[in-house]
């Protein structure tokens, strides 16, 4: 089997995550890394082995063949990075939120399908077992028609979070908040799990952090979908800390009479199935005593990765699409604008809600 050759865009927190994460995988070689702080691109090239060590995408792509980019630099610059390793012909996986802008976004999906290369989104808890489990199982029709869901992110997030990297906490250099940053992963489990938007109405305050940040700290909205279907979500990081807080879950409900839920409690752990009618108990209490209590990073990390370079190799698209994630930053943006007109958003939106989305939530205002 051919190994697919990896640059790494941004070495920081989840950029070393990335390289771990390929660093697991047997068609997979990390060939290259890039920062603009070089000595990052060095300590995790010098961890990893890797020769080549580069401060921008474009010296990196120029000198060296590889076959994908994995992008892991901050939320306002995945999109320079994306474009230029597509307009090569390389194949490209991005970090959560795809972009910070629909726009941009939306060129990606363009230039992608142009020019044939796959463009796959990081959202990693879809491979929990839990999620694929539940979703299959929705899927397979067993607990009927979707009727109404909740997607719940609660967490706990302090000052010191927000002073970490200058981009966090401010439309300009993060788009968003609590949305943006982290219920995205639940709003994208939602998605995958009950189907396509069709419409979301929405509200977003900053109530705790609002001294130090200007995005949301706090959000409900409510989705419909065109199956019929309805779900809230419900994001907030205003509570005690990443330990103490109840995380993420997501429970969908069917006219068949069951409910289907998991939740990541705490954050950053394995998700386990918290209701499950279909099985007997000991089953579900097996799935959860294998499942629960363990790190959520970097195996999921490596599922993906390993998910994208499958797609590669085998001509597929990836499990997780530039399109699904652009659908999970439409939801998000859709609350922004909803919030601005105080009445919903149609998804997909037009051109000229994106343009407007795009400029409300753009920090230049
Ligand atoms: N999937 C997850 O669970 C998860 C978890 C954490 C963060 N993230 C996402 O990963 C991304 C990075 O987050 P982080 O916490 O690692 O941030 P970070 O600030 O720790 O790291 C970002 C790195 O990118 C570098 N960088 C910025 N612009 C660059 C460019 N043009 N070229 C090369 N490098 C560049 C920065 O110098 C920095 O080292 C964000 O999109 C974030 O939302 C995802």
């Amino acid at each position: 089997m051919k190994t697919v050759r990896f640059g790494l865009v941004g070495c920081g927190g989840i950029g070393n995550m990335h390289a771990d994460a390929l660093a697991l995988i047997g068609g997979a070689e990390l060939t290259a890394v890039c920062d603009v702080d070089l000595e990052r691109a060095r300590a995790t090239a010098a961890k990893h082995a890797v020769k080549h060590v580069f401060a921008s995408v474009e010296e990196m792509l120029k000198a060296v063949k590889l076959d994908a980019i994995t992008v892991a630099s901050d939320h306002k610059r995945h999109f320079t990075p994306a474009m230029a390793a597509i307009e090569r012909g390389v194949n490209v996986i991005i970090e959560k939120p795809i972009t910070a802008s629909l726009e941009e976004a939306y060129s990606l999906l363009e230039a992608a399908k142009a020019r044939s290369v796959k463009l796959g989104g990081v959202f990693q808890r879809r491979f929990f077992p839990a999620a694929q489990r539940m979703r299959a199982a929705i899927a397979a029709g067993r607990i009927g028609r979707i009727t109404v869901a909740e997607c719940i992110a609660l967490l706990g997030r302090d000052r010191a979070y927000f002073a970490r990297d200058a981009w966090r906490g401010t439309w300009k250099g993060e788009g968003g908040g609590a949305l943006m940053n982290q219920a995205i992963h639940m709003i994208d489990m939602l998605l995958w799990m009950v189907g396509e938007p069709t419409e979301v109405y929405g509200r977003w305050a900053a109530l705790k952090h609002g001294e130090y940040i200007d995005v949301e700290d706090s959000a409900c909205a409510v989705v419909s979908f065109e199956n019929g279907a309805l779900a809230t979500i419900t994001a907030t990081t205003t509570l005690e800390s990443i330990e103490k807080a109840p995380g993420f879950r997501l429970a969908v409900h069917g006219a068949a009479g069951y409910t289907l839920g998991l939740t990541e409690s705490p954050e950053l752990t394995q998700a386990i199935n918290d209701q499950w009618p279909l099985d007997p108990e000991t089953t579900v209490n097996e799935w959860a005593a294998a499942e629960g209590d363990r790190p959520g990073f970097p195996d999921f990390h490596s599922d993906q990765l390993r998910d994208f370079v499958v797609a590669i190799l085998q001509h597929r698209e990836p499990t997780v699409t530039g399109l699904a994630a652009f659908r999970a930053l439409e939801v998000i943006k859709g609350v922004y604008l909803s919030q601005t007109r105080r009445r919903p958003i149609a998804l997909p939106m037009s051109a000229a809600d994106r343009a407007e989305a795009d400029l409300i939530t753009s920090g230049t205002r």
